[in-house]
């Protein structure tokens, strides 16, 4: 218990800097502790990850609370060699997309929603951007429970959110009918090592009281850039070509970077043409 509470401690205080005061009753702190040291890992042990286990997190995940208990939220595992490697081939720049032992598509699915209605003989009214929201939020908040499900067991996943870079390419791959469009594929394995924890941002800068606050946003990021560069300095800078080589590199000057230029332009076209109406 004591361990737990030092360890959840050094967990948050790894993440924000600073960890937010433990009351003096946590119960489930084992399980807080485990949560806060959640760590994405990208290299994966050459052990197989057996089929029944990903099943058994997929209906952990499935048990996560679902809006208005419509359950939009589907989850391909694509077990083929030819179709992980289709998928493979359209993420050169995940390489652990191809080499994790398993792989799934998280998918939101507002087809059910629709067919209800056919059954029932009521006809859909709310065709508009709340049908692919709803579904878009219940399939993060199911990739959300597999991640932490899957940490459980000893397992580390990568989210991928690349594959909505060819979500076309994606949707001919696992046969997506209309009203079901993949939101993140997930790469599951053994860690092939312990990994480190991402420190976020500061606690304040996400956790208001009673009103929103940003005031302090600019002094936040500053903070979190330096803080952040002390333990998990970004390896390669991106894109010194376009944006040149003057700047030190941080967390911000990364992030600025990366939306500093086109991506996944087409998302929008695809949504719509799954058969979603955005307003
Ligand atoms: C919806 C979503 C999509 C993501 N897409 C990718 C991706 O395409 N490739 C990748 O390597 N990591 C991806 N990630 C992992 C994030 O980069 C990672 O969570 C982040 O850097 C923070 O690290 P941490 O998870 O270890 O705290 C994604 C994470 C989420 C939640």
């Amino acid at each position: 218990m004591d361990d737990d509470r030092e360890a959840l401690r050094a967990h948050l205080t790894a993440r924000y800097g600073v960890s937010p005061e433990l009351p003096e009753k946590l119960p489930g702190v084992a399980s807080l502790a485990r949560m806060a040291n959640h760590r994405t890992i990208r290299s994966y042990a050459a052990r197989p990850v057996d089929p029944a286990l990903v099943r058994v997190l997929a209906a952990v995940a499935l048990s996560a609370p679902t809006k208005s208990d419509l359950q939009q939220a589907d989850i391909v595992i694509v077990e083929s060699p030819e179709q992980r490697a289709a998928l493979a081939a359209l993420l050169p720049d995940n390489p652990w997309a191809a080499k994790a032992p398993a792989f799934a598509v998280f998918c939101g699915n507002n087809a059910r929603q629709r067919r209800v209605h056919e059954l029932r003989g009521h006809p859909f009214v709310n065709d508009h951007l709340d049908a692919f929201f709803n579904a878009a939020v219940d399939a993060g908040i199911v990739l959300s429970a597999f991640v932490t499900a899957a940490e459980a067991v000893g397992l580390t996943t990568t989210p991928i959110s690349a594959i909505r870079n060819h979500p076309h390419a994606v949707a001919d791959i696992l046969a997506l009918p209309a009203h079901v469009f993949p939101v993140a594929g997930l790469c599951i394995g053994w860690p092939a090592h312990g990994g480190s924890i991402s420190p976020r941002l500061p606690l304040e800068t996400f956790v208001h009281t009673d009103r929103h606050e940003s005031s302090g946003l600019d002094g936040q990021i500053a903070e979190y850039d330096s803080r952040r560069n002390l333990t998990r300095p970004y390896p390669a800078r991106r894109a010194d070509d376009v944006f040149g080589t003057g700047q030190p590199y941080t967390w911000s000057e990364d992030k600025a970077r990366q939306y500093g230029q086109p991506e996944r332009q087409g998302w929008g076209e695809f949504v719509i043409s799954r058969g979603f109406k955005l307003v």
